[in-house]
């Protein structure tokens, strides 16, 4: 193709192969893009000269105007030169440009820290399905209400809402978030104590970022939440799993000859994902252990609102007056995980450089969002949401249970359910929990084994299924499936 005398008429030629009126790409784009494409392929090599514009524009039956836009941008990108009188030519390119003399892609090796993250990814749950842990009623949020809330705040948005921001969080949603706590969950705060973040996860990074150092302990529940164990571990922590019984994280169980940690992870209103609550005197020997210790305690507040019978029982952080206790609560369960909006409540002695280290890594922001929340809030649809969510989740374990009934009957061991957004199978054997999840995929079902929770080897076998984000006829469907799956194998 390529003819360096006559390049006018080859690249004339070949302009005219190319252009085409229907294509969604504008004229100056299709010229643009082969033009370039030939000087990076070599097809026009460094010195060969350009038609002339009004020449290329009668050949190619276009204006005049759409041609010199096309060298102008070629121009500015280096890659045409324009000569005093002698027109455009191309430009000495690097050989890098050209693809034939382009290097191999660098190979790609990823940190140590991001290995083990990658390790750690490999389970993330996608899709929405029945049985999917901790995820909500998606189907029963109020849509409407809340798109009328977000239009209307993002209509009267402030303009300096839209520069950076620096304060942990709008005002009015700390405020409004700050009342919510101390009435529900007896949490000790004031506003100036909450940062606001992209979901629970961030707080963790963040508290993982200021509090510890590569290779520093900290202690985890086991089994425990795996993406607070992903946080701990890709930082380079040094994570010790501490058995839950009962009662939740049992200090006495720690390794006897374990560093003292720098940081305590727990769920202490209802465990995660073995569900159980940790009473008081555990609690109150729990932040003992934490002050001789020197060791921040991080609760995680996940999904405390949903009980069925009994209150929500208060959190730890209300009980600790030596405020070694980082508060962290979330608004993925209560509202939906979509929205990324959870929260930090700090000690005094922490909240204001969290808050600036959250400005300086994270970029806060989203304040309308944020003042739209603020209102759902105040004006009671939060807790109305939370109250209706409570009487459907209730409902949709009934319906998960009954599914179930004949699985219970012949012995499958359920958990009693008393809160939260799943229940927890247990199983014999690590193989019947490989079995009946290999089963359960081919069955287009998603299962989440409990093995997967732990830490160490020391491994219980079981099925966390969620109820909440399911409707009750795919709850159904599964729950049967899963019964009769279960019978099989015991049969
Ligand atoms: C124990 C626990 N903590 C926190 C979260 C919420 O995390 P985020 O706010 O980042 O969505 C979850 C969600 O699955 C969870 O199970």
């Amino acid at each position: 193709m390529k003819r360096r005398d006559a390049a006018s008429d080859w690249i004339a030629e070949a302009l005219a192969l190319r252009l085409t009126a229907n294509e969604a790409a504008t004229l100056v784009q299709q010229l643009y893009c082969s033009l370039k494409e030939w000087i990076q392929h070599g097809e026009l090599t460094a010195g060969d000269t350009l038609p002339s514009s009004r020449y290329l524009a009668r050949a190619l039956g276009i204006s005049r105007n759409t041609v010199l836009a096309t060298m102008d941008r070629l121009l500015a990108e280096g890659l045409l030169i324009a000569r005093q009188g002698a027109g455009l030519y191309v430009a000495n390119l690097p050989a890098l440009l050209t693809r034939a003399e382009l290097p191999p892609p660098l190979p790609v090796r990823y940190s140590s820290r991001g290995n083990k993250l990658l390790t750690l990814s490999g389970t993330l749950s996608h899709g929405h399905r029945a049985f999917a842990p901790g995820v909500p009623a998606l189907d029963l949020f109020p849509r409407e209400q809340w798109q009328r809330l977000l239009r209307r705040h993002y209509y009267h948005a402030e303009m300096a809402w839209m520069d950076y921001q620096t304060s942990g969080g709008l005002p009015v949603l700390k405020a409004a978030l700050c009342d919510y706590l101390r009435l529900s969950r007896a949490v000790r705060c004031q506003p100036e104590q909450i940062v606001i973040t992209q979901g629970a996860q961030q707080a963790f990074e963040l508290i993982t970022q200021l509090l510890t150092d590569h290779g520093d302990s900290v202690w985890m529940e086991e089994p425990g939440y795996g993406g607070a164990q992903a946080c701990f571990l890709a930082s380079g922590l040094t994570v010790t799993p501490i058995p839950v019984d009962k009662e939740g994280l049992n200090p006495s169980l720690a390794p006897k000859n374990a560093p003292a940690p720098r940081l305590i992870y727990v769920t202490p209103s209802h465990q995660y994902p073995s569900g159980v609550t940790m009473p008081v005197p555990r609690r109150l020997a729990l932040l003992e252990y934490a002050s001789r210790a020197g060791s921040w305690i991080i609760e995680d507040d996940y999904d405390s609102e949903f009980r069925y019978g009994t209150p929500p029982t208060p959190s730890l952080q209300g009980l600790a007056e030596q405020a070694s206790v980082i508060y962290v609560g979330t608004f993925s369960k209560v509202l939906n995980p979509g929205l990324r909006l959870g929260y930090l409540v700090l000690p005094d002695t922490l909240a204001h450089d969290f808050r600036r280290a959250h400005a300086r890594l994270h970029r806060e922001g989203n304040y309308p969002v944020q003042s739209a929340l603020a209102e759902f809030i105040t004006r009671g649809h939060f807790t109305r949401h939370i109250a209706r969510m409570r009487a459907a989740y209730r409902q949709r374990q009934a319906c998960l249970r009954t599914a179930l009934t004949p699985a219970v009957a012949a012995g499958l061991r359920l958990s009693d359910g008393h809160a939260g957004m799943h229940l927890l199978a247990e199983l014999d054997t690590i193989e019947e929990e490989e079995m009946l999840v290999k089963r359960a995929s081919e069955a287009g079902i998603t299962l989440s084994p409990l093995s997967r929770y732990y830490l160490s080897e020391n491994k219980r076998p079981g099925l966390v299924l969620g109820y909440a984000g399911s409707t009750e006829s795919e709850l159904m469907n599964a729950g049967e499936w899963l019964s009769e799956a279960w019978r099989r194998l015991h049969h």
